[in-house]
């Protein structure tokens, strides 16, 4: 397909730590698979990272890290434009445009908004009045401005590409929904026809669901639960092998304990079926043993990761090859990115005198 012709795809990860399985499994292995075909544009969300106040020193770290990972999961800077979000200056500017056209209203019933500010101000109840909270909060520090406005500058890092695509987990749909509603209200406000609707990206029915190690619910960062793809192998056995499972079933042909499917819904990921099928077997029949679970369970999530653990050690210490990839990535992105700012500054009513 000529590259014109290609449909555009955005996605990005915020820079906040080293990618576990879940990212792999749920979205870099998806980049992956979209590079030959289409205009794929993936880049860290370093400015998106700032709502949370890292460490100053951490966050070129950071950045490099998800770089290393990026690449070390096989995306390939000849095919894709890789950025850093920083890098691209039209971004800053145009979220300056685009919130005044974003209601302080919908912002704060976006509902990862609703969870973060309820967190920082210690609110543990849905029905509590969180509004009320927020404007008589005296330290306001904990609620940051830049946390209320986290999808407007999101829609920005989509729109300013003219993204057709943006393959997101399930709890970036509301985000991806108000770019959407943006890009609505841009045309119809201005009567332009200049923004299209991006819409989610999904391989087959279902979005992959990718559990921790913990019994609850999904891996992630924060919860203590995951599996880095930089995990060495001692870390990971035994992380795996640490796992939260139960006492065993009782009776033939159970329906397993949410920990325990936890471990089976791993394995269907990393696994051969017949290897899945012979613990689903072995539990059905109560002559499982989740020891022997958990070092199988290892076994394939390793044959997954090593090579990538390995990849990304190796790419992470060629400092020159990662500012190259970079520096390469900002010039493409920078220019599809100056070209729309361009156009909705005039749009905008905003010209030289
Ligand atoms: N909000 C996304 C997340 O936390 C990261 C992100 C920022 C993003 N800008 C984006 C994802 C644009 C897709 C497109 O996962």
């Amino acid at each position: 397909m000529a590259e014109q012709d290609k449909k555009i795809v955005v996605s990005g990860i915020r820079s906040t730590g080293n990618l576990h399985l879940g990212n792999y499994l749920g979205a870099l292995s998806k980049f992956v698979r979209m590079q030959d075909d289409y205009d794929c544009r993936y880049f860290i969300a370093d400015l998106h990272a700032l709502t949370t106040h890292p460490d100053p020193k951490q966050m070129q770290e950071n950045v490099k890290s998800i770089l290393a990972e990026y690449l070390a999961a096989g995306l390939d800077p000849e095919k894709n434009t890789i950025f850093v979000q920083s890098d691209v200056p039209e971004v800053s500017e145009m979220y300056l445009l685009l919130n005044m056209h974003a209601g302080i209203g919908e912002l704060m019933r976006t509902a990862s908004f609703k969870d973060k500010a309820r967190k920082a101000l210690g609110i543990a109840t849905e029905g509590d009045d969180i509004e009320k909270e927020i404007i008589g909060n005296n330290t306001n520090r904990s609620v940051n401005a830049g946390l209320l406005t986290y999808p407007v500058l999101m829609a920005v890092d989509i729109l300013i590409q003219r993204a057709n695509l943006v393959p997101v987990g399930k709890d970036q749909e509301q985000h991806l929904e108000l770019t959407r509603r943006f890009a609505r209200r841009f045309n119809s406000f201005y009567g332009v026809d200049y923004f299209s609707e991006p819409v989610n990206f999904n391989f087959g029915a279902n979005a992959v669901k990718v559990p921790g190690l913990d019994g609850s619910g999904k891996m992630g960062k924060s919860e203590g639960n995951c599996i880095y793809l930089i995990d060495d192998e001692k870390t990971l056995r035994k992380k795996v092998m640490r796992a939260v499972t139960d006492e065993g079933p009782k009776e033939p042909n159970q329906t397993p304990s949410q920990p325990v499917e936890n471990l089976f819904t791993l394995m269907e990921l990393v696994s051969e079926p017949d290897v899945v099928a012979h613990y689903r077997n072995a539990y059905a029949d109560c002559s499982i043993r989740y020891g022997d679970l958990k070092k199988q369970l290892a076994e394939d999530i390793l044959k997954m990761t090593l090579p990538i653990r390995e990849r990304i050690l190796d790419i992470r210490g060629n400092d020159q090859y990662l500012s190259k990839v970079v520096a390469q990535g900002a010039e493409k992105a920078r220019e599809y990115a100056s070209a729309t700012l361009r156009d909705v500054r005039e749009i905008m009513g905003i010209k030289k005198l």
